[in-house]
């Protein structure tokens, strides 16, 4: 067993994933290892090579090259920040647009792109103290994470903090619209062939409908520190 556990966190869009595994490290003084920016940066390497993010093989062999050139890295800065380098540059900022968001999501969904990030992931997480989130993380990734957990929402609450969210952002979002999406998103990442959302057998699930989130990242808190004192 690690000195320290390595914490997974999956769950369905619009569960607050990406929130909850930031606060968590930082309450544990953990390493959060932000997998998603992997697959932006592929999609962002994509793009610039000129290569169609539909096309598996192709964005296959961007991600193969960029792993086995040691391009692609994953750092953090001064600030404690996930930094993310491709080459000489820091994409950092260039992989947060939402058109890498959608990159990411086309590009993941190629098996070839998955298993070239597969070591990179693994690396990054080995000697324990981090938590990493995402579609596979507790499956595929890190199947043996002494810590796993499945964190959702009913699909109601997710679309209404999906609706302030947009609303805050002054988008003129309708709530039921905004649930359909989410419910259409569900649909397509359960039933997709590659990496399909499930919850591991092992994983415990959080449940974070109304509940806060300082409550919700407290009782996970808790629980990781019960793991790591056996
Ligand atoms: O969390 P994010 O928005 O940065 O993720 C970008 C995309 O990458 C998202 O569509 C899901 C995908 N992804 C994945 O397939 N597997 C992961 N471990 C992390 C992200």
């Amino acid at each position: 067993m690690r000195p320290r556990p390595v914490v997974a966190i999956d769950g369905p869009a619009g569960a607050g994933k990406s929130t909850v595994a930031r606060r968590l490290a930082d309450a544990l003084g953990y390493t959060l290892v932000d997998t998603g920016a992997l697959y932006r940066a592929v999609a962002l390497a994509a793009q610039r090579a000129g290569v169609d993010w539909g096309d598996g093989e192709a964005v296959g062999a961007v991600a193969r090259g960029v792993v086995e050139r040691r391009e692609l890295a994953l750092g953090r800065s001064e600030q404690g920040a996930v930094r993310v380098t491709l080459g000489d540059e820091d994409v950092s900022e260039a992989i947060r647009t939402a058109d890498m968001g959608m990159g990411a999501s086309r590009v993941s969904a190629a098996p070839a792109v998955r298993a070239a990030l597969l070591d990179l992931q693994r690396q990054a997480g080995e000697a324990g103290g981090v938590v990493l989130e995402g579609r596979d993380i507790g499956t595929v990734v890190f199947p043996d994470a002494e810590v796993k957990f499945y964190l959702t929402a009913t699909s109601d609450e997710r679309a209404r903090r999906r609706w302030a969210e947009l609303r805050a952002k002054g988008h003129d979002a309708d709530l039921s619209q905004t649930l359909a999406d989410v419910e259409q998103r569900d649909s397509q990442d359960s039933t997709r062939a590659v990496a399909p959302l499930r919850q591991a057998d092992d994983a415990l699930l959080v449940d974070s409908s109304g509940t806060g989130i300082d409550e919700v990242v407290r009782s996970m808190a808790v629980h990781v520190a019960r793991v790591a004192a056996k």
